[in-house]
């Protein structure tokens, strides 16, 4: 009943040039299929990769968006400017951001109610790191950071939202969750939900990150709780991206 969704995070790398080359590469190459495909860009070049997609069935998403909705916020990009120009989806949360850029369980929060606002799609990524998961603290991390998003906009948020579970000791590591370490959070995450919503938990795309990559893609996607992927690294490349993508 849950459509899978395969999305690439490009982070801070290309070129303009680069950018509308591999998703000439993808719209071409990706042929008719029941899965969606999504790729988050550098905000400067939203636009160009936007176009370059124009009548594809490729969606294009940020990486990040304000937690305010306009006004004396320089550098930051709102919600609504990403509805303008015609974006899909945002990341929010993701570990680099909380782990570089202080983005807090709350500011997260606040970014995830900013895009709803907007129709915009929030990806919420939720993981814990290496040092929590030995500590037998991966459970209560993921709650933390789910709590603050239900407290903020309600359960029912969730019915227009994508979670996204990237443990941090797998990200650009190489070293990917296993099958079964992965279906077991996910599994989590869609029972707290459930407690709330059970039908919200049955509908929610939740998608597995963390050193994706073509050969381990078809075993994380064949989990029951895993809907599809955000894709790093492998997703800079489109004959890999091409064969994650078509891995459901
Ligand atoms: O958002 C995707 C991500 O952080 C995973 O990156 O390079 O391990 O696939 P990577």
């Amino acid at each position: 009943m849950r459509r899978s969704l395969i999305m690439g995070n490009w982070k801070m790398n290309g070129s303009r040039e680069e950018g509308i080359q591999l998703a000439t590469a993808l719209a071409e190459g990706l042929g008719t299929v029941e899965q969606e495909v999504a790729v988050c860009v550098p905000f400067i070049y939203l636009t160009d990769i936007r176009n370059a997609l124009a009548g594809s069935a490729i969606a294009v998403g940020a990486q990040n968006v304000a937690d305010q909705a306009a006004g004396a916020y320089t550098g930051e990009v709102s919600a609504a400017m990403l509805a303008d120009s015609g974006i899909k989806y945002a990341l929010v949360g993701h570990s680099e951001r909380r782990s570089y850029y202080g983005d807090t369980n709350q500011s997260v929060a606040n970014r995830f109610a900013q895009a709803l606002k907007q129709n915009i799609i929030p990806v919420l990524c939720v993981g814990e790191t290496l040092a929590e998961r030995e500590a037998d603290q991966t459970f209560s991390v993921i709650d933390a950071q789910l709590d603050a998003v239900i407290n903020t906009t309600g359960i029912e948020a969730f019915a227009n939202a994508v979670i996204a579970y990237e443990p941090v000791w797998a990200i650009g590591t190489g070293k990917t969750a296993t099958d079964e370490q992965a279906q077991e959070v996910h599994a989590y995450i869609r029972s707290r939900i459930a407690a709330l919503n059970p039908e919200i938990a049955a509908k929610l795309q939740i998608l597995y990150g963390g050193s994706v990559k073509a050969d381990n893609a078809k075993g994380l996607f064949a989990q029951p709780d895993i809907d599809g992927g955000l894709v790093g690294g492998a997703s800079l490349d489109a004959k890999g991206f091409l064969q994650i993508s078509h891995s459901v």
